[in-house]
């Protein structure tokens, strides 16, 4: 069978659409890092060494090299000409598939405006807790290094607003072996995922969680005495402006102790054309649409920081994929 033309094109929409899926499960099965490590492996001994069913690898395996991630001879894998850039950016597609899966299922139901209230739509948070995870290793955490290597005191108490798998804080537990930690998390699935990797990495008796929405949050014991407090991939909830500005200067007064804040977040891209969106900008985007989840702007953050009590230190403009940038903040 030979197709040319937009069929072919068609066709290899519909193919990418699996291989998504697929890129995810090669991250969760470990098949992608054993590729990397490894530089191949056979199909049917993947699938014995993990109990896998082996017709369903064998499907896992020729998604991926639908679109050219993967090679296939027989049952040996070895990477192809994508693998690099999808091993790199397998978080987006975890993201996408396994986070948000369920949103994009439900596209036709999300659009009629009688369907937009209340509890309307649903995510798998812990699966989402995962891939941020990751996606902040290489989006964010270059920079927050440095924002923090620079900071001109030694933070004892240490608060992270929608902490997810609490791998932010577990980062600055260990760089300040003195310091204490607080997570905070609307989702209890979050919360779980956090609290097992904080036993596992021997952290429990400095990190304590807290189930709570941010965005209403009132005052709690230990909120007084935090001194740096950093909020990652989450304060695109705090808007609309109004409610944003309101939730900045209530910040202020229940962690009133805050040092510095360092709030690092995606944000509206501008002016990129939608046939040359880079990989995770269209799947952020629609589905914070389908949300009805406004993504502020640069400078739509930057309209708010005063009003909200909060002098504006410093900016470090990342713009990897959505926009990235980090906000270092200090009471006004
Ligand atoms: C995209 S994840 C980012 C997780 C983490 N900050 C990181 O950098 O990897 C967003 C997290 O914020 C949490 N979250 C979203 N809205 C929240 C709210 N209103 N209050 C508290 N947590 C919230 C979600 O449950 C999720 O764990």
């Amino acid at each position: 069978m030979s197709i040319d033309g937009s069929e072919r094109a068609v066709a290899h929409i519909f193919n990418s659409a699996v291989a998504a899926s697929a890129i995810s499960a090669a991250w969760e099965v470990g098949a992608l890092d054993e590729l990397k490590s490894q530089g191949a492996l056979d199909a049917s001994e993947f699938a014995t060494a993990h109990g896998l069913d082996p017709s369903a690898t064998t499907g896992l395996f020729r998604a991926l090299a639908a679109v050219d991630i993967v090679e296939r001879a027989d049952n040996k894998v070895t990477p192809a000409v994508n693998f690099e850039e999808a091993y790199r950016t397998r978080s987006f597609f975890h993201w996408l598939t396994r986070g948000s899966g369920e949103l994009f299922r439900r596209m036709p139901e999300l659009l009629p405006e009688q369907n937009r209230t209340g509890d309307y739509y649903q995510r798998d948070s812990a699966a989402i807790s995962f891939a941020c995870r990751e996606i902040s290793s290489f989006c964010y955490d270059p920079w927050f290094d440095q924002a923090v290597e620079g900071l001109d005191f030694t933070p004892r108490v240490i608060a992270d607003l929608g902490c997810g798998s609490g791998e932010r804080l577990s980062q600055l537990l260990r760089r300040h072996p003195e310091a204490r930690g607080l997570g905070i998390d609307i989702a209890r699935p979050s919360l779980e995922v956090a609290a097992s990797a904080a036993h596992d990495a021997g952290l429990a008796d400095r990190l304590s969680f807290v189930l709570a929405d941010v965005r209403d949050m009132t005052e709690r014991p230990g909120f007084a005495e935090v001194e740096l407090l950093t909020c990652f991939m989450m304060g695109h909830d705090f808007w609309p402006r109004e409610r944003c500005v309101d939730i900045l200067r209530r910040l202020r007064s229940i962690f009133p102790a805050t040092r510095r804040f360092l709030l690092g977040d995606a944000t509206r891209t501008v002016g990129t054309a939608d046939r040359d969106l880079p990989t995770f900008t269209l799947g952020f985007e629609v589905a914070h649409d389908l949300m009805g989840t406004f993504i502020p702007r640069v400078t739509d953050w930057e309209s708010v920081f005063a009003e909200g009590g909060w002098r504006l230190r410093k900016k470090y403009a990342i713009d990897i994929a959505v926009g990235e940038v980090i906000f270092e903040l200090e009471q006004l």
